[in-house]
């Protein structure tokens, strides 16, 4: 996994938990890594789990909490890390559309070595669609942290839930509540003209 990644974890923790959290956190863990994680070092994914693990217990909250508010507090600092990517995706749904063939495969072909998750999206209907999320890791509060920080992102809430799991890879149902504003808009547009 990559350093990045740890870094925004440590971003995350000792924003919530104070400013040496992490540091303290890091101490207490038996982890494979010696070195301070850096943001191109590429880590071993069970030393994330574990920083995670070892958070929940001292901070008396649930990994899927956990997990979901780092998603959630990790968003912006991915996007702006990728502002010419971010060019266009001007919507949560454009946004989605182009998680795997904008963003997730850009990041693989600027670093060889990291190996992010792998996203397919069908279309439901105008307001909805479906996120098939494909990884060892099964990481899915960290996939519904990340579609809130979609939501703040844009100013659009989004609704979504996991609708089915299949191993480590799961499917989400997300509907864009907003769509409907922008269809009455539409039907005032209509009856003006
Ligand atoms: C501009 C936005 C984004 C950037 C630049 C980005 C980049 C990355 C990078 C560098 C990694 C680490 C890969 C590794 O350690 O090998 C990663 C992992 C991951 N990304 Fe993204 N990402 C973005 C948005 C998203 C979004 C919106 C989602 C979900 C809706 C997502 C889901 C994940 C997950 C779940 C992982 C962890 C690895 C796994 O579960 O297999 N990412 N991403």
């Amino acid at each position: 996994m990559k350093g990045a990644i740890f870094k925004l974890l440590e971003d995350f923790v000792d924003t919530r938990f104070g400013p040496d959290a992490f540091d303290e956190l890091v101490e207490s863990t038996e982890l494979e890594t010696v070195e301070p994680f850096v943001g191109p070092g590429n880590y071993p994914p069970g030393d994330l789990l574990a920083l995670v693990a070892a958070a929940v217990a001292a901070h008396d909250t649930t990994v899927e909490q956990f997990l979901r508010a780092f998603g959630r507090h990790a968003f912006p600092s991915l996007a702006r890390s990728v502002p010419t990517l971010m060019e266009g995706l001007d919507t949560p749904r454009a946004f989605l559309g182009g998680l795997e063939s904008m963003i997730h495969t850009e990041v693989r072909k600027l670093d060889p070595e990291a190996d992010p998750a792998r996203f397919t999206v069908t279309d439901v209907d105008e307001g909805s669609i479906l996120l098939h999320y494909r990884s060892p890791f099964g990481l899915f509060p960290l996939v519904e942290g990340f579609l809130d920080g979609i939501g703040d992102w844009y100013e659009t809430p989004l609704d979504h839930e996991l609708v089915e799991v299949d191993q480590t890879n799961g499917t989400f149902l997300v509907r864009f509540p907003d769509h409907a504003m922008t269809g009455s808009i539409a039907v005032v547009d209509t009856v003006r003209s």
